[in-house]
């Protein structure tokens, strides 16, 4: 989603900036844009293409300084165009200025997150005389900063902040004080990155990779004075209502050293899903047994008399909560609900202080589930566990223990290797739960160990059966709709598996509980419908069979998913690929492969853009 570098500097830090939102690109932008201090004057470029045109732009009009600030933008307020591209500026009331002058910028700014009263404050400001030259939300708070501003950058920010209501992460200059910064956020990440005489800010430390890797992470409210020789943080007392230093650590960071190269793939959605072995192998790394400790120093405590589990998470990850369900009600039988966190945050549930309260993210910032925690924890549930891929992550830091799965960085907006490696953190939570509640003895603990670490071995054998997947692309190309069954911890894979369709090759995908098909989407099928089946061989794989014969009956085109043993034969009508082996109680992880392979190849047939889908965001930091 939106990106924000900034920077200090005795240098030219034009590249750095550029090169950060290249570092941010990832995540999902519709335009971008760079403003820096520069001959006693505000300049900046702006572009709704790629930053490498920003880039472009800004070296042919000789944009260079040692101070600015920078940005990718997914728009929320306005369309993706030039005028509503971030770095705004405000020149103040235009009222008795001439033209040059009026568009001309004072204080210039970055934005990541909504600003939920920006309609009040734009009526405000514009009876001040303010002229607003874009939709944005954003573009109120560089006036109002302007509005308040009085020779000191910090105090005008300091107090513009307690006006706005949202979520925010900024950052702002000012033409009258050439080597300053001021950063602040609430509700949105923000970093800083310390150098040598120099310092920098970023939404994500990645984005510095290079050039430092000694980074400060803001806390909620924090607001950063930033020069070359001085990183000063503060905050409001609620007290006094006065701001006042506050000391923040500064950590060695090893691990944004750089996005991942692609290598020999096409796409980094390609790359990751053939990372799975390793990405599952590193997450089981460094586990010896099933000991609570695998999830945090008090996990042992946090465990002991809870009575029900509830997961909170998006997408993708809701998915993989909800296949984890199953195996916390039959293995640990612990009773579980699985929440989308933005409905629960707003839902008038009955809280629990005896929950273990789960929320899962890859980039542990997705604001929904953020205030989704929040709000659990606000009702009494105190005892929270996330499973998470970003150690240094906001949502790390809000729960009490953690559980970091080892799928390193993730590129692609569709999630893959992040996924499987939740999949794995969540067994293992079940394994613990079910041990400490007596309920895995040391045969089946074992068993289960043993199978966890056969898994990447197991995975490389899917992986093996793309060229067949290709096979099956080619039919889905010119397809519109696509229907998707599973049956019980296998439902969660076809939904994966449907939205990693539609997310990606734009085909509308809908996944059902194989048992309900004849409750209504029946009527949706004829021989133009491709039905993709997982069919595991377990103890459902009869009533799934049935399920199938439904479908054929109405001329439906089966694609089927099955495993080695399941006696489910290609026949006109019936594609069927084999997945070697049933892998019982994992068989989801092993599952879901073939889909995302079908997605990609699907999606690489007609032509998206893979990594960066259409209107979406790698990491959804707006609610
Ligand atoms: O970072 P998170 O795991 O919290 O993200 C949640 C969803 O936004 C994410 O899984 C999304 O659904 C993916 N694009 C799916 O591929």
């Amino acid at each position: 989603m939106c990106g924000i570098v900034g920077a200090v500097s005795t240098r030219n830090i034009v590249p750095i900036l550029i090169e950060g939102l290249k570092r941010l690109e990832y995540r999902g932008y519709d335009s971008c844009g760079v403003a820096v201090h520069q001959g006693g004057e505000l300049r900046r470029a702006r572009s709704t293409s790629r930053v490498a045109e920003l880039e472009a732009g800004a070296a042919a009009d000789g944009i260079s300084a040692g101070t600015g600030i920078a940005h990718t933008r997914w728009a929320t307020h306005g369309a993706p165009a030039v005028h509503n591209a971030h770095p705004h500026f405000s020149a103040g009331p235009t009222q008795g200025k001439d033209a040059k002058e009026a568009a001309s910028g004072k204080v210039a700014l970055v934005h990541n997150g909504i600003i939920e009263n920006h309609e009040e404050l734009r009526r405000e400001l514009q009876g001040k005389g303010y002229v607003f030259a874009s939709q944005t939300d954003t573009e109120v708070i560089a006036h109002l900063v302007h509005s308040l501003y009085d020779g000191d950058l910090l105090d005008a920010v300091q107090r513009a902040l307690p006006r706005l209501k949202g979520a925010y992460a900024i950052a702002v200059f000012c033409r009258d004080e050439p080597h300053r910064v001021v950063g602040a956020r609430e509700g949105s990440p923000l970093v800083v990155g310390v150098g040598q005489g120099e310092n920098f800010l970023a939404s994500d430390a990645m984005a510095l990779a290079g050039v430092t890797n000694q980074i400060i992470y803001l806390e909620e409210g924090d607001v950063v004075d930033l020069q070359m020789g001085k990183v000063w943080i503060s905050r409001l007392d609620a007290a006094s209502q006065r701001y006042g230093a506050v000391e923040r650590p500064v950590r060695t960071v090893h691990a944004h050293s750089g996005a991942a190269e692609l290598g020999p793939y096409r796409h980094y959605m390609q790359k990751e899903i053939f990372e799975q072995p390793k990405a599952i192998a590193d997450t089981l790394d460094g586990v010896g047994g099933l000991d609570p400790s695998l999830f945090g120093d008090d996990a042992a405590a946090v465990f002991e008399g809870v009575e029900r589990v509830l997961i909170l998470a998006c997408g993708t990850s809701y998915y993989a909560g909800s296949t984890a369900r199953d195996w916390l009600e039959a293995i640990a039988g612990v009773s579980t609900t699985v929440e989308i966190a933005s409905e629960y945050r707003y839902r008038q549930s009955v809280p629990d202080p005896a929950t273990l309260v789960v929320t899962i993210s890859q980039s542990g910032e997705t604001a929904d589930t953020l205030a989704a925690l929040k709000h659990a924890r606000g009702l009494g549930m105190t005892r929270t566990l996330t499973i998470c891929n970003v150690a240094t992550s906001a949502m790390v830091r809000e729960c009490r223990l953690a559980f970091i799965t080892r799928a390193g960085v993730e590129i692609g907006v569709a999630s893959t290797k992040a996924f499987t490696t939740q999949l794995v953190a969540l067994y293992l939570l079940s394994l613990v739960m079910a041990k400490q509640r007596g309920r895995l003895p040391a045969a089946g603990e074992a068993a289960a160990m043993a199978n966890l670490r056969h898994l990447p071995a197991a995975l490389q054998k899917v992986l093996a059966l793309e060229p067949q997947v290709v096979a099956w692309a080619e039919a889905f190309v010119p397809k519109h709709h696509a229907l998707f069954l599973g049956r019980g911890r296998h439902y969660p894979i076809a939904l994966e598996g449907a939205l990693k369709l539609k997310e990606i090759s734009y085909i509308h995908a809908e996944a059902y509980p194989a048992g309900e098909l004849k409750h209504g989407p029946l009527a949706l099928v004829d021989s133009e419908m491709p039905v993709v089946t997982v069919a595991p061989a377990d103890d459902l794989l009869e009533k799934l069979k049935s399920n199938m014969q439904e479908v054929r009956a109405r001329g439906g085109q089966l694609y089927v998913c099955a495993d080695a043993d399941t006696r489910i034969e290609p026949e006109p009508g019936v594609h069927v690929i084999r997945l070697p082996e049933h892998y019982g109680a994992l068989s989801p992880i092993l599952h879901v492969v073939p889909l995302q392979l079908l997605a990609y190849h699907t999606a690489c047939a007609r032509g998206t853009d893979v990594d960066k889908p259409r209107n979406l965001a790698k990491s959804v930091t707006v609610e």
